[in-house]
């Protein structure tokens, strides 16, 4: 039985280590959480598995990784200042605020009033100061998308690397968004991360490429396990359209609070390039442009059919890292019913997703030989650098085994008297429950065989 709702998934995330509530000593701070133990290495495995597909399998593709904080100029100029608002409104009752689109029947959700304020643009973007004297420039926003750090590097990429049209810059980091109601564990939070493509590609074969990076982005989280029955496309109509879009389709996923965005993936044209290479013309009225803050780059390529300098058009696959991760645990969450009528919890992570490749149990705590065995075993995998293992000797065996089932551990070795004997394990199967007997010497080669990635060549 998958998980049917996000309390399920939000209890077995706290106890077991894999995400607690930001700040909670000191009663939390909306809209923020923390990886923990295990969240870390699934979080980890996803953005590897990211990075792995979209920068080292293709060949069109270099890497970035741009500051947080940039010139204020650049939000201006991108359009976020003015437009990245959502309408709010104010309970009058309560005091309380809503994003509009969200209020369900005109009435506020904490205390039932329909006496709501008329919706009203509320940027959401976090302000703050550099340096120590606070004058009326020395303003930065932290970054609501990590785009633009590869617009305004453009030009550093393009010079420093010759790359020609069509190309791509991929990025993964942390976005920040003053989001009016954070809601649905990670699903919806004001610090989260992403995963970002720009691919730059000549006008007029945008709608193409649109076409074809839509589907690589569905095929590839279905290569990390999600179900295809629980993908789907939706096509944002033009009245949903970001400031800088000319067409989006989001990559939806089935959620327990029903189908909701994991990625969008965005025909954003030259309006970014072409805004940040504003002509002199439009610079000059400008009283800063004296100060040179603004940016004069012509952030140009050739064109490759007529070798004219031309602003390319851009293709923009954006995932959330943070719903990816919601979403692996949302597929891979199971309750099964054994034939003895208890119930197991066991989290069907693929094996290259799951934070814990493999827990080394002895079958006696209080055996010196069995332990030394068990930690030379897990010492030998550990140091390969390219597998998590550890060694469990909390509880019984059956203990460790349901343990392990819960956060997704494809594999419990077992070490007992037979071991000293004869070098042997048990290998215990997390999906089957099957147990093998192996010599130790070839526990390695099963291991890596079944935690090998699934690659998906993108065809570019
Ligand atoms: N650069 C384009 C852009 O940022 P977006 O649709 O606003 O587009 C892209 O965001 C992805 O970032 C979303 O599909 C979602 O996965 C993730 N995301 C956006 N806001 C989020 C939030 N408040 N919490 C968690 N993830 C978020």
């Amino acid at each position: 039985m998958p998980a049917t709702s996000m309390d399920q998934l939000v209890s077995l995330c706290k106890r077991r280590g894999f995400i607690f509530p930001g700040s909670e000593i000191y009663g939390g701070l909306q809209g923020t959480y923390d990886f923990g133990p295990l969240g870390v290495e699934l979080k980890n495995n996803l953005k590897k598995a990211w990075w792995r597909a979209n920068v080292y399998e293709r060949d069109d593709m270099e890497g970035l990784d741009a500051s947080i904080l940039m010139n204020h100029w650049t939000w201006k100029y991108s359009g976020h200042e003015d437009t990245f608002v959502d309408p709010m409104v104010d309970c009058r009752a309560c005091k309380s605020r809503w994003r509009a689109d969200q209020v369900k029947n005109g009435r506020c959700e904490k205390c039932g009033s329909a006496d709501l304020t008329e919706p009203r643009p509320f940027n959401m973007m976090f302000r703050t100061m550099v340096g120590p004297v606070a004058d009326e420039d020395s303003y930065a926003y932290l970054r609501p998308e990590t785009a633009q750090g590869i617009f305004v590097n453009f030009k550093n990429v393009v010079d420093s690397t010759g790359r020609r049209l069509p190309f791509g810059i991929a990025q993964i980091g942390k976005s920040f968004r003053n989001e009016i109601t954070p809601r649905n564990f990670i699903f919806r939070v004001r610090e989260f991360e992403q995963m970002e493509i720009e691919y730059f590609v000549r006008p007029g074969d945008d709608e193409m490429w649109h076409r074809r990076w839509v589907e690589d982005r569905i095929n590839w989280w279905t290569t990390l396990g999600l179900s295809r029955d629980n993908l789907r496309i939706y096509e944002v109509p033009a009245g949903e359209l970001a400031h800088y879009s000319k067409a989006t389709v989001d990559v939806m996923y089935k959620y327990p609070i029903g189908w909701e965005e994991i990625e969008g993936i965005a025909n954003r044209t030259d309006f970014d390039l072409g805004s940040h290479s504003k002509n002199q013309d439009t610079l000059e009225l400008h009283a800063h442009v004296m100060k040179n803050e603004h940016s004069t780059a012509k952030l140009t390529i050739p064109d490759p059919e007529t070798n004219k300098p031309i602003v390319p058009y851009v293709i923009e696959p954006s995932a959330g890292v943070d719903r990816g991760v919601l979403a692996l645990l949302c597929e891979a969450y199971d309750e099964e019913t054994l034939p003895n009528g208890e119930t197991r919890t066991v989290l069907r992570l693929k094996p290259s997703m799951s934070p814990i490749k493999a827990a080394v149990v002895p079958l006696k705590r209080n055996a010196p030989e069995i332990v030394d065995a068990c930690k030379a075993i897990k010492r030998d995998l550990q140091c390969t650098g390219e597998m998590r293992v550890v060694y469990e000797d909390t509880g019984n065996i059956g203990k460790a085994y349901r343990r392990h089932d819960e956060v997704g551990t494809p594999y419990c070795i077992t070490v007992d008297f037979e071991t000293l004997e004869n070098k042997t394990v048990t290998i215990r199967d997390r999906d089957t429950m099957a147990q093998i007997r192996l010599p130790i010497d070839e526990v390695y080669d099963y291991l890596k065989k079944g935690i090998a990635e699934t690659f998906t060549r993108c065809e570019s």
